[in-house]
Formats: C-alpha cells, structure tokens, sequence
C-alpha cells in the first residue's frame, strides 16, 4: 500500500485533468492505495517568497497560508502525482506556486526530508501534442533535481471544453496507470 498524493492545478472543477485526476484515483484506490486529492486552485498558496527562513519557527514555511494544509500530506505521500492543464505552455500558476513551496524540502537548512519516490504526470491541452514540450520539460528538470523517478505520463492533446476529454481513451488509460502504480 503507497500513500499517493493527487495535486490538480485547474481551477475547473470537474473539467478535463480533474476527470484525469479521478479515473487514476479509481484505479490507485481499487489495488488498494491510500490517495489525498488536494485542488492547489480551490486553495491559497502565494509562491515562495525566497526569504530563506524556511523552518525558523518550526514549520516548513514560516507564511500562514494554505500551504500549511499540503505539507503534512505532502510529508506522508510516497507518490506524488502531478495533474495539470497546459497553461501557456507549462503548468498552471496555482499548481507552479504550491510546487515552488517545497523549496522548503531541499534547503540546506531543512528540518525533514520527504520520503516521495516517485511521480506521475497527467496533463491535458487544447492545442496538438507539441504543446506538452514545456511541461515535459520541466517535468523532467524537477525529476532530474530532486531524485524522483517518473512512474509515468500520461498527456492529452485536442481537448478545449469540459467534458472534451470523455471522448478520448484517456480516463481508461489513468485509471489502468492508477492501478498498476
Ligand atoms: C489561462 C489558460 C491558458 C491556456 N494555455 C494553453 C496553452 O498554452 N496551450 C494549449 O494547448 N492550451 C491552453 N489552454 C487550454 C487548456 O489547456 C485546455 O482547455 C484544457 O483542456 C483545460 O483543462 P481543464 O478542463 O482541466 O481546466 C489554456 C487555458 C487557459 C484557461
């Protein structure tokens, strides 16, 4: 049993990456994984402001916003998984700004380490399958910085409206990956 933590970043509820989101937690929760979704857009959490007193009052950041809620399950969570829609070519603002909080994590003055392992990319855009090149990227940095290895992508072009992404085999595919995790 893994603990798995689902971060959406699309302030749609119910659109095309939160419906990603949900068909992997069926099939995470269905071989019998521990999962949190947490909706980084339904919270407050402002990007780190570099003042490097991460851990100085005991918290991870010393900012009393709602990044408080995500470093607990941050904390527990062996697998992270990364939901978001292409914003302008990378992830959106509201996921980019919780990700950039866990700077608190790799300081040289950090407190704890996570215990995370791994982590999934699940991504959806309007545009054609090039369109992913930044986050794929970016992505790929962050694994290549902090140790993480990639349990798998999953990204799905052509889908604009809510709904868009029902018409696709995509929702099969993230629930299989959900539960081959
Ligand atoms: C602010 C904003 C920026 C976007 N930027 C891009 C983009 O750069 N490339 C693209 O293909 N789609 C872009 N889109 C479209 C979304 O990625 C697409 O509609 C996606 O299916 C939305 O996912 P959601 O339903 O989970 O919010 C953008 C949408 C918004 C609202």
């Amino acid at each position: 049993m893994k603990n798995i933590l689902v971060l959406t970043g699309s302030p749609r509820k119910g659109g095309n990456s939160d419906l990603l989101a949900d068909a992997f937690i069926k099939g995470a929760e269905e071989a019998g994984h521990k999962v949190s979704k947490f909706a980084s857009a339904e919270k407050k959490i402002a990007g780190c402001r570099a003042c490097d007193k991460c851990w100085t009052t005991g918290t991870a950041c010393i900012f009393p916003d709602d990044f408080r809620e995500l470093a607990p399950l941050v904390e527990e969570a062996d697998t992270l998984v990364i939901v978001s829609p292409v914003y302008w070519f990378t992830m959106s603002a509201q996921i980019k700004a919780a990700i950039d909080r866990l700077y608190a994590y790799y300081t040289p003055n950090r407190k704890k380490d996570l215990k995370l392992t791994e982590t999934v990319l699940l991504s959806c855009a309007a545009d054609e399958p090039s369109v992913f090149k930044g986050l794929e990227e970016t992505y790929k940095s962050l694994l290549a910085y902090t140790g993480w290895k990639d349990a798998g992508i999953i990204t799905v072009p052509e889908v604009s409206d809510k709904g868009d992404i029902l018409k696709t085999g995509a929702l099969t595919k993230a629930e299989e990956l959900g539960k081959s995790i």
